[in-house]
């Protein structure tokens, strides 16, 4: 396994519909390896292929269990996720030796069902580092893929794990989380990037 080089929008890989894998070769797998292994080194909950430069449909997520909570509906009628960590009123009690990673590796994603329910997260992304934003999407979606074995997979999330999942199919179609802002906040935002990329020499 290797990290591999993150890079930052406006990278043009950022902006690619990724390519389909034909199959989950070894090549692949070793891709997938390599994802997990960048995202945790740069404490990440999930990586696209193209955010380090290959432009082919795979990603890795983990969202640790009980990492989130609903914490309530607004006046649009949008659920809203915050973090839930132990030590938070209303969080289990979890301890230490339980395991709480939750390692998806998915070649070819596809949604194949969304909710008309809609839900919020402050969003952030490796590739545009110290940036946040609410981004609204569907709740709830079930997921087609092949997993590590190549075997053909289907998966309901919601929640973070929701948010996340499509955060990063977006990814392979060319979509990082600030398309989904306004104009305005987008523009704010891209500003604000440029400033934090020349202030922690990242390019
Ligand atoms: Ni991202």
């Amino acid at each position: 396994m290797a990290i591999r080089q993150i890079l930052y929008l406006p990278d043009p890989a950022l902006k690619t519909v990724c390519d389909p894998v034909d199959s989950v070769t070894s090549e692949v797998q070793a891709l997938m390896d390599d994802l997990l292994e960048t995202m945790y080194d740069d404490n990440g909950i999930g990586l696209s292929a193209n955010q380090v430069g290959v432009l082919q449909r795979v990603l890795v997520m983990d969202v640790p269990k009980g990492a989130w909570k609903y914490t309530g509906e607004d006046a649009d009628g949008i659920l809203h996720i915050g973090s839930a960590r132990r030590g938070d009123a209303g969080a289990e009690e979890t301890d230490e030796e339980i395991d709480t990673h939750n390692v998806l590796m998915m070649a070819n994603p596809e949604i194949i069902e969304a909710s008309e329910q809609k839900s919020a997260y402050l969003e952030g992304c490796l590739s545009v580092p110290g940036q946040f934003a609410d981004v609204v999407r569907p709740a709830k979606v079930k997921v087609r893929y092949l997993d590590r074995d190549g075997k053909t997979q289907e998966q309901e999330f919601e929640g973070l794990d929701s948010h996340c999942v499509q955060h990063e199919i977006d990814h392979l179609n060319g979509i990082v989380f600030i398309d989904h802002l306004s104009r305005l906040k987008r523009s704010t935002l891209v500003r604000k990037l440029e400033k934090y990329k020349k202030s922690h020499n990242l390019d």
